[in-house]
């Protein structure tokens, strides 16, 4: 599954050097990549962790701004999306500004961890994202060990 966000970058959503803040960017990664995960489990969801957040191109006030979503890996109770971010000029080229990683738990009625149906990676390209899933899920765990 595919969600997208489509956005005119407007005054309020800019720092004083007309470029995008962060910190709005961040917030539109996480809602974005929670509906994505909301639409796969068909529960509530919570952010468990956000990863590789890095800011390889600025965007600017009136450019226009997408950002895809797509679930990337299933384990019992939690799954992990994937967001790029990209600008897209008016003559219709796209450039990428970022790449982010966020982590979701499904939750069930009462607030407590929930399973859900696991996400078949189809397409030779899923299955090698769902390998380097693992391998990430893998580094974020050591940082719990
Ligand atoms: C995320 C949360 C629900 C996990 O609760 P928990 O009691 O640790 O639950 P569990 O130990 O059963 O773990 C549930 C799943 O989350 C995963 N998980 C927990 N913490 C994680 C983390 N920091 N990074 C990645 N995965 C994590 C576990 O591996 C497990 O996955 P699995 O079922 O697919 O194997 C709990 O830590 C929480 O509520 N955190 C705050 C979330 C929040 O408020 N987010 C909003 C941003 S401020």
């Amino acid at each position: 599954m595919l969600t997208q966000h489509v956005q005119i970058i407007l005054p309020q959503h800019v720092n004083a050097s007309n470029r995008l803040f962060g910190g709005q960017l961040m917030a539109w990664i996480d809602i974005v990549a929670a509906v994505e995960a909301r639409r796969h489990a068909h529960t509530e969801v919570t952010t468990a962790a956000v990863d590789n957040l890095q800011f390889i191109h600025p965007a600017y006030l009136n450019d226009t701004i997408r950002l895809d979503a797509q679930v990337t890996w299933t384990g019992r109770t939690s799954m992990e999306v994937r967001v790029d971010t990209y600008v897209e000029s008016l003559s219709g080229e796209e450039r990428q500004v970022n790449c982010a990683f966020i982590v979701f738990v499904a939750l069930d009625a009462s607030g407590k961890p929930t399973t859900f149906p696991a996400f078949i990676p189809q397409t030779e390209e899923e299955r090698k994202e769902w390998s380097r899933a693992e391998e990430r899920r893998a580094i974020r765990m050591k940082g719990f060990e």
